[in-house]
């Protein structure tokens, strides 16, 4: 067989996956470790990306990788409604020690962060009998049809995909960065209320504590404080979206920890099982309670290896301390930056490791030109970099926790010279 190129790769894929499925960069992975990848031509990047967010363990955590080993040779599948197992039973206890909720709880695996998010809003529904959903501008979801109603961004994930679910209602979400105050944004939950939809029918709201994709604008104390608030008066089920928020990435296991209010659900997925496919839902156990028997799960959901995964994943969280290295690594690269004292940087923001930094004119306005030619310069010297945000003008930082101050600063390093 003839050698693998990336180009003979890029060739094949075009043949036979679909435009919609868009890929960052031309090149295709053969092996990873921790913060690095190489790819079939052996080239090496340093991977500031970490999967979306999903490997705050790094690559191939030897720790993760031996429990999933040691699993593959028991079994891989046996359906959890079916025949269940112990790791199963012990995540769930796990994370219901660990959530930030209050009282009795339980929780639920799936294996998408999308189907966590849809299976909140079952819960919601059927705890409190009613149907109509609150979301914020800005936010992402998911893309399943629920998920991609309740995302707020129309392009590229809701255009030509209508009509999409009903009784979704959208919140605007506050960046005092992108001009949106916290009182219009709650008087705009007000408006919903007067013009859209009686509070009586609305069964959830639904928020990301530090938005993902949305551009990692950050829920504030006082907001979430606000909307817990309106909640209580209404009957409403408050979910706090922690799919890329989670496990670590913003300095706190969850990032709602840092928030001083409690949600009566929440998700996460992506870093909680360190690259194996898994997600949860964590919640109020009496909310929890209210789907009949064979409402909730999925063929695969709560698979045996992203079980034992997690379960590695949360020792290795605390005995590397990677929840004080979340918050070092945070201000290590806002403190890069900020001395840089470049007039194409604008807001930086953080919360522990998850990191943005806008990229502006010489007007101060976004520039998603620039943000996408320094993604591809800084490809060209081997470090990987995502975007993200309303203007798709800020870079987002997803590096491993389990990252080198070497490899660190030869990252930030590359951002330097490509700016
Ligand atoms: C906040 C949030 N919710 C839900 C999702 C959807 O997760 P998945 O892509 O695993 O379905 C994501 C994915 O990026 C996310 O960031």
């Amino acid at each position: 067989m003839s050698k693998l190129t990336n180009q003979s790769l890029l060739e094949r894929r075009l043949a036979v996956l679909p435009k919609g499925l868009g890929v960052a960069y031309p090149v295709f992975a053969e092996k990873a470790q921790n913060t690095e990848i190489w790819d079939v031509e052996g080239n090496r990047y340093i991977d500031f990306v970490g999967g979306i967010s999903v490997l705050n363990t790094g690559h191939n955590h030897p720790k993760v990788t031996a429990r999933v080993r040691e699993q593959l040779d028991k079994f891989t599948h046996t359906a959890a409604q079916i025949v269940s197992y112990e790791s199963y039973v012990s995540l769930a206890e796990k994370l219901c020690e660990l959530a930030p909720i209050s009282g009795d709880k339980k929780a639920v695996f799936f294996t998408t962060g999308a189907e966590a998010v849809e299976n909140t809003i079952k819960i919601a529904k059927a705890s409190t009998g009613r149907h109509g959903v609150i979301s914020f501008s800005g936010g992402w979801h998911g893309r399943t049809h629920m998920c991609m109603g309740l995302t707020g961004k129309v392009i590229p994930y809701k255009n030509n995909f209508g009509p999409m679910p009903s009784s979704i209602y959208h919140a605007m979400f506050p960046a005092p960065e992108l001009g949106i105050t916290e009182e219009q944004a709650l008087e705009s939950i007000e408006m919903i209320f007067q013009s859209s939809i009686h509070p009586s029918d609305v069964a959830a709201m639904i928020i990301e504590p530090v938005q993902g994709e949305g551009g990692f604008h950050q829920v504030t104390p006082s907001f979430a404080k606000a909307l817990r608030a309106i909640c209580d008066e209404h009957g409403i089920v408050l979910i706090f979206d922690e799919v890329q928020t989670c496990f670590g990435r913003t300095g706190t296991l969850f990032a709602t920890e840092q928030l001083g209010v409690e949600p009566d659900l929440m998700t996460s997925a992506k870093s909680l099982a360190g690259g194996y496919p898994l997600s949860a839902v964590v919640g109020r156990a009496d909310i929890m309670d209210a789907p009949q028997a064979g409402g909730l799960g999925g063929t695969y959901a709560g698979n045996p290896l992203g079980c034992v995964a997690a379960l590695a994943v949360i020792e290795v969280i605390e005995e590397e301390g990677l929840l004080e290295r979340s918050k070092q690594i945070g201000k290590t690269i806002a403190d890069f930056l900020t001395n840089l004292n470049s007039n194409k940087i604008g807001n930086i923001r953080h919360k522990g490791a998850m990191l943005a930094f806008d990229l502006v004119n010489a007007d101060g306005n976004p520039d998603a030109e620039a943000t996408a030619k320094l993604r591809a310069d800084a490809f060209e010297k081997g470090l990987l970099l995502a975007s993200c945000g309303r203007h798709g003008n800020a870079i987002r930082v997803m590096v491993p926790l389990t990252v080198s101050n070497e490899v660190l600063q030869e990252g930030l390093d590359i951002i330097k010279q490509v700016l």
